[in-house]
């Protein structure tokens, strides 16, 4: 795109930097320039300056700087001929769009407009009978014929070219099909639909452009999601699924999740403030527009490995944004006697939309609650009072069982207060400790004493220590929920267990974490007899969780050392014996890992 060099010297000319800047930033002048909060990064002290003799932006704080077409395309989120324009529009200059601009130009209308026409093409079969796998899926999974025609879903067919004909016979050309990326070619270059026998879900922009598709098998096979790759229409990095509908809503957040079924359940559910990134980590372009809209974002992922790391990802992205974050967790449910993980749309079918509603507005808003009324009562400005509020914000934030949980309300807390993240996250692991330390008793006496009451009745293996097998399988099931939960057991060797079936167990879960696998119940089988498997099921039926997972394990690996030591008796120099004297000095030391 090339606009002539006369025209752009003009608009630089007639687009005062101080002017278009202070519509977004207020300025103050200091000397020959001005200064103020920097809108490209977090804080509190102005770094952002603009020098209008040399008509200039830079940042000292995170080094964003150029003049104000560059100061436009950032703070719009534009790439540069639309920044152009739309400092044109502010100066009122005609802009020169040149041939490669008009055809550039023309050709995405015709992509969108194809892509519109698809989508009415894949909606309208949901009401043929060509269509009724797709119609008949929607109805399992609980998705209304309203909620469908909200965000357009439809039935690509189990054709190779219907869409092809359907849409050459509307006067588009095999080119603004391959254009759109709504049918491939083949090495023969015989070209044939991208997607065939899919649930669609059209991707639309805030403008309401259709500008992609993604489409679901119907059943178990893969790839489970096809999605249009990049066209002149579409970046995945700048779009969010759902956007069109949630930028509309009423409510005061937007909830982010992973899938696209997540946004509809939920949008179904009355909750039309949820997005997707659409299966990948949230980008800054993602951040932009969003903070368009809401400066509080709900993070609610899927409650497996996967989904946590996504969440971290994302924390680690938005540590620095504007954005009030939280997160919320997803409870595991209890299923045929086996806690399972769920994801939100489970969740809102299983538990329904109060229950999500009670978990959105729940524990987390207490929390910002809480830690405003502990910040009250204190006079931040006075430094013995600051560490007094430190102690008893720390205590409180010790409370969460989620580590990311406790990161993100530590940050806000200093933030609060004027410290360092650090020493206030160094503060909340303390207060922890101490808690834990506090707790444990109690929650031993709760959790193990109970249990260890009675031979559990389903037992296949007898156990000679019940008390520590109770603990022995705790630790078990904790390791086969979250193989990472290895890394806490360092200092916990197999010999420590009184059960030989459970310490065999326990070695191959950590020997295979050690090696970089992770192993569920099914792949233990192979290294079972039929009696230990059925002994493992067993187990398997006991409600573990991973919300306060470190906890229960440090509680498991104490009964377990103790228990070993009593059976062991005094056999000094025995080996065991020094491996629970190291945990225990260990502990004694405040519970440091090594
Ligand atoms: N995704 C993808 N390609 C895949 C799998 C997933 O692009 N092969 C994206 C999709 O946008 C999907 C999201 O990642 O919506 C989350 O994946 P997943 O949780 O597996 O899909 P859901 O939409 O939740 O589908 P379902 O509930 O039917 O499993
Ligand atoms: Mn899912």
């Amino acid at each position: 795109m090339a606009f002539p060099q006369r025209f752009l010297d003009e608009l630089v000319d007639r687009s005062d930097i101080v002017d278009v800047v202070s519509s977004y930033v207020s300025l103050s002048k200091k000397g020959g320039n001005y200064f103020g909060l920097c809108p490209f990064h977090n804080e509190k002290t102005g770094s952002f300056s603009v020098a209008p003799d040399k008509q200039i932006y830079y940042c000292f704080g995170c080094h964003h700087g150029g003049g104000v077409i560059q100061f436009v395309m950032e703070i719009e989120n534009l790439d540069f001929p639309n920044a152009v324009r739309f400092l044109a529009k502010r100066a009122n200059m005609e802009v020169p769009e040149d041939n490669t601009g008009l055809e550039e130009s023309r050709r995405r209308q015709r992509v969108l407009a194809v892509n519109r026409d698809a989508a009415r093409w894949f909606y309208s079969n949901l009401s043929r009978p060509e269509g009724a796998a797709v119609a008949a899926y929607l109805e399992r999974r609980k998705i209304s014929r309203k909620t469908a025609m909200n965000f357009g879903l439809g039935a690509s067919l189990d054709q190779w070219d219907a869409l092809l004909n359907a849409m050459l016979e509307k006067g588009y050309t095999k080119a603004d099909l391959l254009a759109a990326g709504l049918v491939v070619s083949n090495q023969k270059g015989r070209i044939y639909d991208k997607f065939r026998n899919r649930l669609m879900f059209p991707v639309i922009d805030v403008k309401g452009d259709v500008v992609a598709f993604g489409g679901r098998v119907l059943d178990k096979s893969e790839p489970k999601y096809m999605n249009t790759t990049e066209t002149i229409v579409y970046s995945k990095r700048r779009n969010l699924y759902g956007i069109n509908l949630a930028k509309k809503t009423k409510r005061p957040n937007f909830i982010l999740c992973e899938g696209n079924i997540d946004v509809i359940t939920l949008h179904q559910a009355g909750f039309d403030n949820a997005v997707a990134s659409m299966g990948t980590a949230l980008t800054t372009e993602q951040t932009k527009i969003l903070s368009r809209y809401t400066k509080e974002l709900v993070l609610c992922f899927d409650n497996d490995n996967a989904g946590q790391l996504a969440t971290q990802k994302n924390i680690e992205l938005l540590k620095d944004s504007e954005f009030n974050v939280r997160i919320l967790q997803l409870p595991r449910r209890l299923a045929d006697g086996e806690y399972v993980k769920q994801d939100v749309d489970d969740f809102i079918k299983f538990q329904g939309a109060v229950a999500f509603e009670a978990i959105l507005n729940g524990s987390a808003n207490q929390m910002d609650y809480r830690m405003e009324a502990v910040a009250s009562k204190y006079d931040l400005s006075d430094p013995e009072q600051k560490i007094a509020y430190g102690g008893e914000v720390s205590a409180l934030i010790a409370s969460l069982s989620n580590a990311v949980e406790r990161e993100v309300y530590a940050g806000r807390a200093a933030e609060t207060a004027g410290i360092s993240r650090t020493a206030m996250l160094t503060e909340v692991e303390r207060a922890r400790r101490k808690k834990g330390s506090q707790e444990r008793r109690t929650l031993q006496r709760e959790n193990l004493n109970a249990a260890a009451l009675r031979q559990p009745r389903d037992r296949t293996i007898r156990y000679t220590d019940l008390r520590s097998a109770m603990a022995e399988e705790g630790v078990v099931c904790l390791l086969l929920l979250d193989g990472a939960l290895a890394d806490k057991c360092r200092d916990l060797p197999a010999e420590a267990f009184s059960s030989p079936f459970l310490g065999k167990l326990f070695a191959l879960l950590t020997e295979a974490w050690s090696e970089g696998r992770t192993m569920t119940a099914a792949s233990l089988s192979a290294h079972c007899t039929p009696e230990e498997m059925s002994h493992l099921s067993a187990i398997l039926q006991r409600p573990e969780s991973l919300a306060n997972a470190e906890r229960a394990l440090e509680d498991y690996i104490q009964v377990i050392l103790r228990s070993a030591e009593k059976r062991q008796g005094e056999r000094p120099g025995d080996p065991l014996l020094a491996a629970v004297e190291k945990y225990k000095q260990k502990k004694g030391n405040g519970g440091k890992q090594s």
